[in-house]
Order: structure tokens, then C-alpha cells, then sequence
């Protein structure tokens, strides 16, 4: 009987392990910076603008989420990229000089993107929009860790 419950116990530890190991990797080790958790917001914003940008009849809907993307990038242009810390003294003054003007770029073009939807020329914010994209792209060719 003993030699049972022992084996009853051992078999339910056993069990739970598992479900240990999934939650401890899912609160994980990886700190998020404050940047990323700012593109994170951005970028699911930017996948509904970019499914709707079309849909004229869903330009107060794409405005909104136009407006979440302009305010995590304006929060952006305040904070440092983690490849900063491969830089010192004047790299990483200039590093960082190069990543606030495209950040402060890329928030004119969210601008334009505002104005083309508030007079309804969804053709124009089409044009912007891939603008946008090109900026995300060479941001992150220059800015953004490699193996991310
Ligand atoms: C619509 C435009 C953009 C979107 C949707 C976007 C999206 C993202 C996403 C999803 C990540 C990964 C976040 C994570 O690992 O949790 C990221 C990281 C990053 N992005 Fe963007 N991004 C955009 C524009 C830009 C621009 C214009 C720049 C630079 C001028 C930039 C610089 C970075 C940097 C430096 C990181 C790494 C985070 C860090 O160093 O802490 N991004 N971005």
C-alpha cells in the first residue's frame, strides 16, 4: 500500500514537470527593453492599418490605430536600441544622432498618413504606407540587433 502511494506520488510529479518547464519558459529569462515592448505595440497596429489601408469605409477605424502607431513611435525616438551598447563616445553619438532622425522621420510619414486619410485619399495613404514600410526596413537593417 505504501509502496503504491509512493508511486502514485512520484508519477504525479512526474506529470507536473512539464507544465513547470512550459510556464517558466513562457515568464522566460529575456528582459524586454522598453523599445522593443514600444515596436511591439507598433507593429500590431501597423498589420490592421496595413489589411484596412484600402477599405475607405474603414478610415476612422485605421485612424485610430494610425494614431497608437504615431505615439509608440514619438515614445521610440526617446529611447535606445540595444546595439547602441556596441558604440562609445562618437559612434555612439552618432549611433544614436542616425536612429533619432529616421525615427523622427518615419513619424512625419505617420503624419502624412493621418492627414491622406482625414481628406479620404486612400490611393495616397497607400503610397505612404509603403514609405512607412521601406523606413521600417532600413531602420532595422541599421539599428536593430542582427539575430532579431
Ligand atoms: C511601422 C514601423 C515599424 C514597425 C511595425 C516595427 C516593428 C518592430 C518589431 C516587431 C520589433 C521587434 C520587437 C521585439 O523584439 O519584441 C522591432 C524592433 C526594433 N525596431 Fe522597429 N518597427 C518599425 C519601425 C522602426 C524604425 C523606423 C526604426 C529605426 C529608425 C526601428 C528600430 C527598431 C529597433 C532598434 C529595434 C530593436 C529593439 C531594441 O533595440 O531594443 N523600427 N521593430
Amino acid at each position: 500500500m505504501k509502496k503504491r502511494s509512493l508511486i502514485l506520488t512520484l508519477s504525479m510529479l512526474l506529470a507536473y514537470v512539464p507544465f513547470v518547464e512550459a510556464n517558466s519558459h513562457e515568464d522566460g529569462e529575456h528582459h524586454h527593453t522598453a523599445l522593443e515592448d514600444e515596436m511591439s505595440a507598433m507593429n500590431k497596429a501597423w498589420r490592421s492599418i496595413r489589411r484596412q489601408i484600402k477599405d475607405s469605409s474603414k478610415n476612422e477605424s485605421t485612424l485610430a490605430l494610425v494614431a497608437k502607431v504615431k505615439k509608440a513611435a514619438q515614445e521610440s525616438t526617446k529611447l535606445t536600441p540595444i546595439r547602441a551598447g556596441d558604440f562609445s563616445g562618437d559612434e555612439k553619438k552618432k549611433f544614436m544622432e542616425g536612429y533619432q532622425k529616421a525615427m523622427k522621420r518615419t513619424t512625419g510619414l505617420i503624419s502624412q498618413l493621418e492627414a491622406a486619410l482625414e481628406s479620404g485619399d486612400n490611393a495616397g495613404a497607400e503610397e505612404i504606407v509603403a514609405k512607412i514600410n521601406d523606413a521600417r526596413k532600413h531602420g532595422h537593417e541599421k539599428y536593430k540587433p542582427e539575430d532579431d
